[in-house]
């Protein structure tokens, strides 16, 4: 039987070729973009390193093409280098590159295809998703969360305070608190909490299911009808069992609001408001706020987190700017003085370090071909002088972008007055963007239909958090010791890999 199934899966990279030169003479002149061709059978899958956006370029460079594309096993991937082509394909062909490609171990087989990020584009319940995390996130709702907000900055900083050398720890703390009040009305207890332990577990699983290259049945989908029992149909069994685990997990805090809701003690919070408005005008309405509520706890943690490690690594190595910072502060509130909420608005160089953090350090680096963040083009397309066929996956290197010397002079220099002028400016594809240092959340919260719907919520609290640290602490490296080479860390929420810092009240 084994030699019988391998050679059915050879057979698939030759009609993926057949499909090509179909596609090729069809749009008979127009080539896919130039790439690496890598081996018959498993493409350039041998040759991806873990840090893919820096080998991405290296590839544009030597292609002399911005937007190029590479083969792994049967799936084509095209990966967009530069700015233009990005805005071009991702926001201003958005109805047609808005797809996630496909990973049948975790859409199907785990039965996650229904997640916000995980959803199609071309299915009715991704637009519902957004406009529910819209209202439920956007600059309105906001201010629903600024108690909230607050008095988690003012814990963080007495954590901070009592245990300096655990600021990760503490960083996450308040995240994952302010995301599960914000999300369910749930309270974080002090150490082990058995709801954050949910959302480790199901992120770990879903983890497992994601690694590139480990299931057959993401590159050959049609193993996916070999019967339970077969000898060769773990992959199946260990998908039900994921499947089940994922599904009860997800179920866990939705059914604490409706417990508490039914007992009449629940703090609101984004899902009691929707369930108690009732006004989804769907029937799958409760299901809706199910998914977008662990869609808010999966998009917020990882990434709010790894932004603001960063922040904190770079104030060790860049005292000059943490002075300026710390001077504005103590400009507008007086020393001694915490910026609130309604400080931030003024505070233009904090703005601009922010800017620069995530321009600097961007969080969300294309993971080594993680199927969750990519985008999926649902009709043949044709860019420039190149075919982009249906179904290939899209690939933006927002890494490339923040540092292009051509938009960014002195790309690796971290600089935050390089937004000085324009730290108010507004974002997304219809603002107006300077040609020199664009505003780099146009970029780093993601493109076209699948953008981030947690920016203004990203910003307002990693503001607050950079300003409280700053007004209270002084980040720096030990004595002693030589200013570390900065690495960064490889996945999808990649920041910069951690060294040993000094927080000290000022
Ligand atoms: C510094 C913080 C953050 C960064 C850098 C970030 C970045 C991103 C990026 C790059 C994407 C993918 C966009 C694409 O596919 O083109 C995304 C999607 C998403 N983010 Fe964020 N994010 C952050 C914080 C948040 C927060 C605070 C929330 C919610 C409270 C959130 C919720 C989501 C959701 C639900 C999606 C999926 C959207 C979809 O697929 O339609 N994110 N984010």
């Amino acid at each position: 039987m084994t030699p019988f199934l391998f050679s059915l899966l050879g057979l698939f990279p030759v009609l993926w070729f057949l499909h090509q030169r179909r596609n090729n003479l069809k749009y008979k002149g127009v080539q896919i973009p130039p790439g690496p061709k890598g081996s018959f059978f498993t493409g350039v899958k041998d040759q991806l390193s873990p840090f893919p956006w820096l080998q991405y370029a290296q590839w544009a460079e030597h292609y002399q093409s911005s937007v190029i594309s590479l083969r792994v096993y049967n799936r084509l991937l095209i990966v967009l280098n530069d700015h233009r082509s990005v805005r071009d394909l991702l926001d201003k062909r958005a109805s047609i590159y808005s797809d996630r490609p496909k990973s049948w171990m975790y859409h199907e087989l785990c039965g996650r295809g229904s997640s916000v990020f995980n959803i199609s584009s071309q299915d009715g319940r991704h637009g519902k998703y957004r406009r529910l995390l819209k209202s439920g996130l956007g600059d309105g709702a906001i201010r629903e969360y600024h108690d909230l907000l607050e008095s988690e900055a003012d814990v963080l900083v007495q954590s901070l305070a009592r245990e300096p050398e655990a600021f990760q720890h503490h960083l996450r703390r308040n995240v994952a608190a302010v995301i599960m009040k914000a999300a369910y009305g749930y309270t974080l207890t002090e150490n082990y909490d058995p709801f954050i332990s949910v959302a480790e577990e199901a992120a770990k699983i879903s983890g497992w299911a994601l690694a590139p290259g480990r299931w057959l049945v993401d590159y050959y989908p049609i193993v996916r009808f070999i019967p339970m029992w077969f000898p060769f149909a773990g992959f199946k069994r260990q998908g039900e069992a994921w499947r089940r685990q994922l599904e009860s997990l997800s179920d866990v805090p939705h059914e604490w609001v409706k417990t508490q809701m039914r007992q009449g003690n629940f703090v609101e919070s984004f899902t009691s408001r929707f369930i108690q408005s009732n006004n989804m005008d769907d029937e799958n309405g409760e299901d809706i706020v199910k998914w977008a509520a662990g869609g808010m706890y999966a998009g917020a943690s990882d990434t709010t987190v790894s932004a603001m490690t960063s922040f904190v690594l770079l104030m060790a190595l860049h005292p000059e700017v943490q002075k300026q910072a710390q001077r504005e502060i103590d400009d507008l509130c007086g020393p001694g003085k915490e910026p609130s909420l309604s400080d931030l608005h003024s505070l233009s160089y904090l703005s601009a370090l922010y800017k620069e953090v995530l321009r600097y350090a961007p969080v969300s680096n294309l993971g080594k071909l993680l199927p969750a963040l990519p985008h999926r083009v649902i009709q043949d397309d044709i860019y420039e002088c190149f075919m982009i066929p249906k179904d290939s996956t899209v690939i933006a290197n927002t890494w490339a972008i923040l540092h292009d010397p051509e938009l960014y002079p002195e790309p690796s220099q971290f600089n935050p007055n390089r937004f000085i002028d324009d730290a108010l400016i507004g974002v997304g594809a219809g603002s107006k963007q300077p040609e020199l240092n664009p505003d780099p959340r146009g970029y780093c919260f993601g493109y076209g239909r699948r953008s981030c719907p947690g920016l203004q919520f990203a910003e307002i609290s990693s503001l607050l958090i950079m300003s409280r640290v700053l007004s209270r602490f002084n980040v720096s490296l030990p004595a002693g010791t030589d200013v570390p080479e900065i690495e960064f860390t490889p996945g999808i929420t990649s920041h910069i890999k951690p060294f040993d810092v000094v927080i000290k009240s000022r």
